[in-house]
């Protein structure tokens, strides 16, 4: 009963902070819009996503929602402020960002990311755990995404431009980790919507073993798993801006299968002109057919490993059934 209470004051902290947010954005005089703008977001967009600027300043929303009769004890639970010890002094954790409401799949505001208009660091602050939100959790903008799902495919982004980016370009089936590592949580989250996940985080170090972390994850769960090339490009935003909507489709509708992708990305660490790399990257290589059940699947990527380095579909058919293979 105390505890439902302190939820929904939660909520109401954060309802209120969002709207604070959104009409500094709109109303006051600040880079923030112009930031978004730039970065190709339209009203309409911006309004949807119910995007915001915190001021530049070292206690607005801490005047804001304190007048509202909010403690700052339970703004500091909720992470919106922070408490200095040595000079006991309290101050707005986010200052002079752009401001992205994070929803639960309800579309209850329950934390806030903010963005840096420039490159200085930290890049992104994001709100902590609370009693309302739990990061691991979650999955970005899937209170949107569950009503547009069809065929139930889902594609899987990292980060909160790149969610909102493709969004406006109309690719709405599409839900981030806000960050790179997706939880099991987060995966059986998915798996409630969709059998089909088409992963298009960054193309990065960074986003390529995010990648290959999800793919263990979500084919765990029974879902088949996809990779969207981005070609030249380093996240999906930047992909859907350069190349637009029909190319996204595109990419989404070739997109690598997941023992495809990590056959490739194996193959990056040998190099199949030496004797020994081509023969342990076989070995390897076959491993992961290992996996695959359908043995139309496995002659499939078979005949693929055997055409990079030149072993026959024979031998590598032995390596991968092993002792079963004389039953076959
Ligand atoms: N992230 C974070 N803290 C950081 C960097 C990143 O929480 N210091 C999270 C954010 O949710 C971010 C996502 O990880 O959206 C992906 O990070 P990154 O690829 O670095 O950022 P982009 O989303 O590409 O951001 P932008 O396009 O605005 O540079
Ligand atoms: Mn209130
Ligand atoms: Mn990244
Ligand atoms: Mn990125
Ligand atoms: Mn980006």
């Amino acid at each position: 009963r105390i505890r439902m209470e302190k939820i929904k004051r939660f909520q109401d902290i954060h309802v209120e902070a969002a709207r604070f947010y959104l009409a500094n954005l709109l109303t006051s005089k600040n880079y923030g819009y112009e930031y978004l703008r730039k970065r190709g977001l339209d009203d309409k967009i911006i309004k949807k996503f119910g995007l915001g600027y915190s001021l530049d300043s070292w206690n607005a929303l801490m005047e804001h929602l304190t007048s509202k009769g909010h403690t700052k004890e339970e703004l500091i639970e909720c992470g919106l402020i922070n408490h200095k010890l040595e000079s006991n002094k309290f101050y707005d954790k986010f200052r002079n960002r752009v401001m992205f409401p994070i929803f639960d799949y309800r579309g209850n505001v329950i934390g806030f990311g903010g963005r840096v208009l420039d490159d200085s660091m930290p890049k992104y602050l994001n709100s902590p755990d609370t009693l309302i939100f739990n990061k691991r959790q979650n999955l970005y903008g899937l209170n949107f995404a569950r009503k547009e799902i069809k065929d139930r495919t889902i594609v899987l982004v990292e980060g909160y431009m790149d969610l909102i980016s493709i969004y406006q370009y109309g690719i709405k089936n599409v839900v981030a980790t806000l960050g790179t590592a997706l939880t099991e949580q987060q995966g059986m989250l998915i798996k409630r919507y969709a059998d089909t996940a088409i992963i298009s985080y960054d193309s990065d170090e960074a986003g390529i073993k995010a990648t290959l972390r999800a793919i263990e994850i979500l084919s765990k769960l029974g879902i088949s798993v996809k990779i969207l090339n981005l070609k030249d490009s380093k996240d999906p935003d930047e992909f859907i801006r350069k190349y637009g909507l029909n190319e996204f489709k595109k990419a989404m509708d070739t997109s690598t299968h997941q023992i495809k992708y990590k056959i490739d990305n194996l193959k990056r660490s040998f190099d199949i002109h030496k004797d020994e790399d081509r023969v342990k990257f076989a070995k390897e290589a076959s491993k992961i057919i290992k996996e695959l059940k359908s043995a139309v699947e496995i002659d499939y990527y078979t005949k693929y490993l055997s055409n990079q380095i030149d072993i026959s579909v024979e031998s590598i058919k032995r390596e991968v059934y092993g002792k079963n293979y004389n039953k076959l």
